[in-house]
Parts: structure tokens; sequence; C-alpha cells
């Protein structure tokens, strides 16, 4: 079988067409109707598999890589693990450049799908490994030959990704929302919202969730602990024009978030989903009566029982801010 023909098979077949649910308990408090887009039903349990599959796709359908290719990417979660399944079911090798803040957890799972890992140590001038890794994964690109980084970053493909997240809404609701809530890192999730939402013409309101501390809408640079969400570098993909909304939300917030939705709807998500849940909260006072509002459910919660659902470790970050 044409490696080409074996992407949308098997578990891969998974991928995408997630629920979208009402979250009617939460609703309660609001005089509009909150849905839940829950992105942790992928496989991966994340987001990031849509981002992990159109890049990986879209390479395979230019003759970019082969079985042959080492896709090198720079990751602290969720895309390592899109990336890991996927080519691991492809027999393609990966590469995958971490640092000292991955969830042993993750690193796993990476570990079980047979990705090589390359553990960064030495922290960047912003005091955080983002640029270190990025730093890694020029130097693998240039000593490994035949070898393509998947670059979520920049690739055009993880945007891309995204607009069919965004159809699916669409779709299943029968109608765009009034309101649609994206937290941020890459920001191509968001961006793909707002492609798609300019391409329909539709009155969408796009609210991007962004973490407290991160750099991409311009605020300083602060310590931050939710991993997901935020960035220390301005993003490759934002259009400022297509995103006239920000909602900051600081750590505590998030986790305060991710207990709700806990309490209320018995769902277990990660911290950007809390960050959303609390945003919608903030920006209550601003969405009209019987507007239809969605919630993008980004990870599930499992992989953070050591951290957002140890009570230890909330007690230390509380004491913190
Ligand atoms: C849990 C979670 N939420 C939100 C995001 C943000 O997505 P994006 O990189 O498309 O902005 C990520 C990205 O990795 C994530 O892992």
């Amino acid at each position: 079988m044409m490696i080409e023909n074996k992407v949308q098979t098997g578990i891969i077949s998974l991928i995408g067409n997630t629920p979208l649910i009402a979250l009617e308990h939460f609703s309660k408090n609001f005089s509009f109707d909150v849905f839940g887009k829950l992105e942790m039903m992928n496989p991966g349990k994340s987001l990031k598999d849509r981002s992990s599959l159109k890049i990986i796709e879209d390479a395979l359908d230019k003759g970019l890589i082969n079985q042959k290719t080492t896709i090198i990417e720079s990751t602290s979660g969720n895309m390592g693990i899109g990336l890991a399944r996927l080519c691991a079911y492809l027999k393609i090798p990966l590469v995958l450049v971490v640092d000292p803040y991955i969830n042993p957890q993750v690193l796993k799972i990476l570990q079980l799908f047979k990705a090589k890992i390359v553990q960064v140590t030495q922290p960047d001038d912003k005091g955080g490994y983002l640029n270190t890794r990025l730093a890694k994964v020029k130097e693998l690109l240039h000593n490994i030959k035949n070898s393509f980084t998947s670059n979520q970053y920049q690739n055009p493909n993880n945007p891309l990704s995204h607009t069919k997240t965004f159809d699916e809404i669409v779709e299943t609701l029968g109608k765009a929302p009034d309101y649609m809530f994206v937290p941020t890192s890459t920001c191509g999730t968001l961006m793909g919202m707002a492609a798609q939402i300019k391409k329909g013409n539709y009155a969408t309101k796009l609210i991007a969730v962004d973490a407290l501390g991160s750099v991409i809408f311009g605020t300083p640079a602060q310590k931050r602990q939710i991993p997901g969400m935020g960035a220390s570098c301005p993003s490759h993909f934002l259009n400022r024009d297509l995103v006239p909304h920000v909602v900051h939300m600081s750590d505590k917030e998030s986790i305060a978030g991710c207990y709700k939705l806990l309490d209320k709807e018995s769902i277990l998500a990660g911290g950007s989903a809390g960050a959303v849940v609390g945003a919608i909260e903030k920006f209550a006072p601003q969405i009209e009566k019987d507007a239809t509002v969605v919630a993008l459910i980004c990870d599930d919660g499992e992989r953070y029982l050591d951290t957002i659902y140890n009570e230890d470790w909330v007690s230390n970050i509380l004491l913190k801010s």
C-alpha cells in the first residue's frame, strides 16, 4: 500500500469530527448558551492531532517527505503526542526536541510511540527554553540527512487544519456561533478559525484567550505555569485585524476554570480549557441574551493529575500569585 493511502486509515481516521456538547450546568449561570467543542476526544486527546495530520499529509502529498525522512519538531506536549502516534503508524522516523519542563507521563507516551527524544538543558536569554529548542531543531536539520521539520510555529498547514474544526461547529449547530473562545499559543487554531469566519462572512465574534505573562498580544512576559497556552515569542500566524478581543487569564483563574468544568460538567480537561471557561465568565457582561457561545476544550486533564489536579501543586501556585 502506498504510504499516502494509509494516512486516513486505522486510528488516524478518528482524528477530527469531535463532539460538540451543550454545557447545560455551566450555562445556567448565564442568559446565553455555552457549548463545548471536545478536542480532548481526538485519539491523542488534544487539538494537536489535527495539526500533526494536516502537516504530515501535505508533506507526503507534495513529496517533501517519505518513510526515509526524519521529521523533527520542537514540542512540550500535545504536538509531540500527535506527531508521535502518526509517525509510528506511518513508520516515519521522528525526533522531538523537548525541555526539562516536559511532563513525565507525556515523555513516557512519546517513548512508547518510539519517538527519539532530544532534551535541551540550557535556558535561553528569556529564562525559558523555546529559543534553545528551536536552535537545536536547526542544528539537527543540518546534521541529519534527509530531515524535515514539521514546524508547528510557521507551517501554514497548522492554521489550515483548524478551518475544518470551525466548519464542524457550524455544521453541528446548524449555524455559526455568535461567540467563539479559543486559547492561544502558536495561534494556529485561532487563525484557522478566523479564516473560516472571514470566508463564510459570519458574524461570529472571535475571542482569543491567552495566558497572563504571554507576549503574543504585546503584553509583558512573566512566569507562567499552565502548559499548552501562551508563548514567550510572538506568533508567526497572528493577524490582529481578525481578532478584535483578547482575554488574559492568570494561572490561578485557569485552574479555577478547570475545577468549574469538573464540578459543573464532570469534564476533566487541561489548563487551557479552564482558561476558556474563566474567560467566558469574565466576558459574560458583554454577551447578549440567547447568544450561542462555543468554548474550545483543547485537551484532556488526565495528564495534569500531578499538577492542575494536585492540591500541593495548586497551593504552591496560589501562594506565588
Ligand atoms: C492544551 C492546548 N491548548 C491550546 C493550545 C493552543 O493552540 P495553538 O498552538 O494552535 O495556538 C495548545 C497548543 O499546543 C494546547 O496544547
